[in-house]
């Protein structure tokens, strides 16, 4: 399937790493002393998450919640529903929702707003991909790797028809079909 009439790399590992290597200092700074809750997006954030808390010195505690707005449509439904939720009490912590992509924003708008009307001290959203042109609802975004164009992007946790995310760089498809 990746035959390179479809596939072009669009960052590769280095690339990759000096963002998360980025976005984790940035973290480290910022959250010096501070009881930090990560919540990862399943699925396609849990090679970033790995990566990125290799990285951290702040101590924290990881959570994983699992929503559903595309299926295996490469566009958003734009409907979301939780399929799994975090299982930590989040009161009075600083929540950080760790994404890998954000389209619309409508998955990260939903989970931004339940996870606030749970009584943190606060919540950020680090995603490392941000399609900042494909926006449709106002998400306040305070860490991003890297913004990018519009593109349909796989590798790094990112799937095409659930496949491809253990590819160790990006790539985005020239034809999608
Ligand atoms: P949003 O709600 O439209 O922002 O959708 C965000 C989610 O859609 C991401 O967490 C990804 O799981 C998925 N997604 C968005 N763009 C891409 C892409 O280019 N490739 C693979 N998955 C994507
Ligand atoms: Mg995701």
């Amino acid at each position: 399937m990746l035959d390179d009439k479809n596939f072009t790399k669009y960052l590769n590992r280095h690339e990759i790493d000096a963002a998360v290597q980025n976005l984790a200092n940035r973290i480290n700074t910022d959250y010096e002393g501070k009881e930090v809750v990560l919540v990862c997006v399943l699925k396609g954030a849990i090679i970033f998450t790995a990566d990125l808390v290799r990285h951290l010195k702040v101590e924290h505690e990881v959570e994983f919640v699992r929503l559903s707005s595309y299926g295996k449509a490469r566009t958003s439904s734009g409907t979301v529903t939780i399929l799994k939720d975090i299982q930590a009490d989040i009161r009075g912590k600083h929540v950080l929702i760790l994404e890998e992509i954000i389209d619309s924003g409508r998955t990260l708008k939903f989970l931004f707003e339940r996870l606030k009307s749970s009584g943190p001290a606060s919540v950020e959203i680090v995603t490392l991909l941000d399609k900042t042109s494909k926006r449709v609802v106002d998400v306040p975004v305070k860490y991003v790797g890297r913004a990018i164009d519009d593109q349909f992007l796989v590798g790094y946790g990112l799937d095409l028809e659930e496949r491809c995310r253990n590819l160790p760089d990006v790539y985005y498809l020239k034809y999608p079909n």
